[in-house]
């Protein structure tokens, strides 16, 4: 169903979110926040904390604005410039919602029963998940489409959603005669923090919900808290490999390797270069180097970004109008194009 191929002519730009659910980590940090900030210097970017996703899953209404304002020091902290890039929470933006609904009546139930994310988190207990966590990735759609963006920076675990989204820009395109109205979104899932896997099993990807503190390193973690994780991250018995291909198989030490490369910015080739034949006491001390020379920054202006919580709801606020002046005459052509009287 999903054809890459059109021939819409709009401005580039770029979308993307995060849940304000729990602690950050580095898997969030490589596979979105970091890419976050490279792209606000070439694209025009919106970056969305969505609090509506959050509510798939119950949240203490005390805390979940704490939680956004989280979010949001993360951006900031990881580089990405408000003054450049539109930082603000979904819920102050009613297109959204109302896109969403619209969505709901193009996706069909047999292109949302495919998504493994919606399996993999209810598992038997489907029926007692809410009805919000099931069309999920409807929302996500809507998100991306509400600003006609064009690129969407993400980890390899939303690349299902945002085929998703694609099918369904499609499909509004097509049922309604109007070609070249939605683009179809393109993932940016590119580099080796595309996929961070889990500490303490590298066929498990690094999870906010992994019982485990130790499976992941937290934005919030001091430089201690991040070398000890490093130090006790599961190895095998061999020591680094010098070929890529000697990686196969050793999920592991692929992972370490990919994180080196991510932080350090070079190839996972040049971190073998550098270190093959080393045994992974050595290994993994330069690899807690890198990342406490990488993190400790984000940490530590996170904690002041958190200090000033006004300042942050005056960006948060700014950014909310500014993006409601960019979706609100979008979705007011999907009124018009589905056919409401007085749209
Ligand atoms: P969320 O909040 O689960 O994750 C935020 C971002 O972090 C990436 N990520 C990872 N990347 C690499 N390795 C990992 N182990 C890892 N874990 C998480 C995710 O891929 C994501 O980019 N559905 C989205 C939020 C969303 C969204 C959107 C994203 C809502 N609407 C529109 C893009 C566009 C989510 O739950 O992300």
């Amino acid at each position: 169903m999903t054809d890459s191929t059109t021939t819409y002519t709009g401005p580039e730009r770029v979308f993307s979110g995060v849940q304000p659910t729990g602690a950050l980590h580095l898997g969030n940090y490589l596979g979105a926040l970091k890419k976050f900030a490279l792209l606000q210097h070439d694209m025009e970017c919106i970056y969305c904390i969505v609090d509506l996703h959050a509510i798939t899953v119950f949240q203490d209404p005390k805390t979940l604005a704490d939680q956004t304002r989280h979010i949001a020091a993360a951006y900031l902290a990881s580089g990405v410039d408000p003054a450049k890039a539109l930082v603000y929470n979904q819920s102050a933006v009613r297109a959204h919602t109302e896109l969403a609904w619209y969505f709901n009546c193009v996706a069909r139930t047999g292109w949302v029963n495919r998504m493994t994310q919606f399996k993999d988190k209810v598992g038997k207990n489907a029926e007692k998940a809410s009805v919000g966590l099931y069309t999920y990735p409807v929302l996500q759609a809507a998100d991306i489409l509400a600003f006609k963006a064009t690129h969407v920076p993400v980890g390899e675990d939303q690349k299902q959603h945002l085929e998703l989204s694609r099918d369904i820009a499609q499909k509004f395109n097509n049922d309604f005669g109007v070609p070249n109205f939605f683009p179809h979104p393109k993932p940016l899932i590119d580099g080796p923090g595309a996929k961070v896997m889990s500490l303490r099993d590298g066929t498990k990807k690094m999870s906010k919900s992994d019982p485990s503190d130790a499976s992941r390193i937290n934005l919030t973690d001091d430089a201690d808290a991040i070398a000890k994780k490093i130090r006790k991250a599961k190895t095998d018995t061999g020591d680094v490999p010098a070929t890529m291909k000697e990686l196969e198989g050793r999920p592991d030490i692929a992972n370490l390797v990919g994180i080196y490369a991510a932080l350090a910015n070079i190839s996972e080739k040049d971190v073998l270069a550098q270190h093959a034949g080393s045994q992974f006491g050595p290994f993994k001390a330069a690899l807690a180097d890198v990342a406490v020379e990488a993190m400790a920054p984000i940490t530590d202006l996170m904690s002041r970004y958190l200090a000033d919580p006004d300042e942050l709801d005056r960006i948060l606020s700014k950014a909310g109008d500014k993006a409601a002046e960019i979706a609100d005459p979008i979705v007011a052509d999907v009124r018009k194009i589905i056919g409401f009287r007085g749209a």
